[in-house]
């Protein structure tokens, strides 16, 4: 399957079977490709760059070397997952890097949303860089892009505007999954044995919680979103909602309101709950999720949550608001 264009003939995997049959061939294309070289993968977390490193660990186990670059900007307990899934239990070759300090003091004092997404999508290529020029004898760049990138862009994954990754390094791609439509890819991990939370996971883009810290990130408001954030998505696991609302998630903007707390003036930041559902993201409605759900998570995050004195429900579909908030 060298092409870029998916066959008419080939049938959509949607069983556990249809799924093993194309990990096997996967496998077969993939040793057949590499040889004994080595491969480096940039591995996010995400769904697709998660079920391309199972594949590949499979194929080549630890000839693949995955980096994981923690910008500082990942939801609650995402990096430790992908350490704990791929570094102990796929005994995968992971390389990760914390590089917190390094995006969170070139972001300071920078509000413009968009010089923020350069910043964070430029850094995140150095990083990587920088790492890959440590390595010998890379060979190959494996790379999650599916059968949607190859359709909505230049055939290269734009890597969630993380900038993309370096266009001079010249080694050859390898992107078993570049066929597959999301939902494929979805049955693929399963098949492979990923954690449903990791195989399911909701949308994210990638520079993280760099959109959703509103204005100049600060390192106690994003705490503070990161914590806030974590709440939200527990309590929506406990309360079935996470199966079934597409994309949910809190933004906590650069201002401040008086509040009350212990009986004392607490100026403290807005948590803003955006849940909305959506087929292709172009347009979205807004989930109508109970009210004792939401006094509930309110209450959470009021009391829990250092720096957050009120939670504010956005009822604003797409159009005429966007999904982020940014
Ligand atoms: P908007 O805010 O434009 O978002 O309505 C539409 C969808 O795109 C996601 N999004 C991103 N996804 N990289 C991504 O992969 C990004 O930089 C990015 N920015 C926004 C957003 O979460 C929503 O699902």
């Amino acid at each position: 399957m060298s092409c870029n264009i998916r066959p008419e003939t080939m049938a959509r995997i949607s069983s556990r079977e249809q799924a093993m049959a194309f990990i096997d061939e996967q496998v077969a294309e993939i040793r057949a490709q590499v040889g004994d070289k080595k491969v480096l993968l940039a591995l996010s977390g995400g769904v697709d760059s998660s079920v391309v490193a199972a594949l590949l660990i499979k194929a080549i186990g630890r000839k693949l070397i995955c980096v994981h670059v923690n910008h500082g900007l990942m939801r609650k307990g995402e990096s430790e997952q992908v350490i704990e899934i791929f570094q102990n239990q796929l005994d995968a070759n992971l390389i990760y890097i914390d590089a917190t300090d390094r995006f969170l003091d070139l972001l300071a004092d920078v509000a413009d949303p968009e010089k923020k997404r350069k910043i964070i999508g430029g850094e995140f290529i150095k990083v990587f860089n920088e790492q890959a020029a440590k390595l010998d004898d890379i060979e190959f760049l494996a790379q999650g892009t599916i059968y949607p990138d190859i359709l909505e862009s230049d055939g290269v994954k734009a890597h969630h505007n993380v900038g993309g990754l370096p266009k001079d390094m010249k080694l050859s791609l390898v992107e078993p999954v570049k066929l597959l439509f999301k939902d494929e890819v979805r049955v693929v991990g399963e098949a492979l044995g990923l954690p449903h939370s990791m195989v399911h996971r909701q949308p994210f883009p990638g520079p993280g919680l760099g959109v959703r810290c509103l204005g100049a990130i600060t390192r106690d408001r994003l705490h503070a979103l990161r914590e806030a954030d974590a709440i939200l998505r527990e309590e929506f696991d406990k309360n079935g909602l996470a199966g079934k609302v597409w994309q949910y998630f809190i933004a906590v903007p650069d201002m401040k309101s008086v509040g009350v707390k212990d009986s004392k003036r607490y100026e403290g930041w807005p948590a803003i709950i955006r849940a909305i559902n959506t087929k292709d993201a172009m347009t979205a409605t807004v989930e109508e999720v109970p009210y004792a759900v939401l006094h509930h998570i309110t209450n959470r995050i009021t009391n829990e949550v250092e720096g957050i004195n009120r939670v504010l429900f956005d009822l604003t579909p797409k159009p005429v608001g966007t999904i982020e908030w940014e």
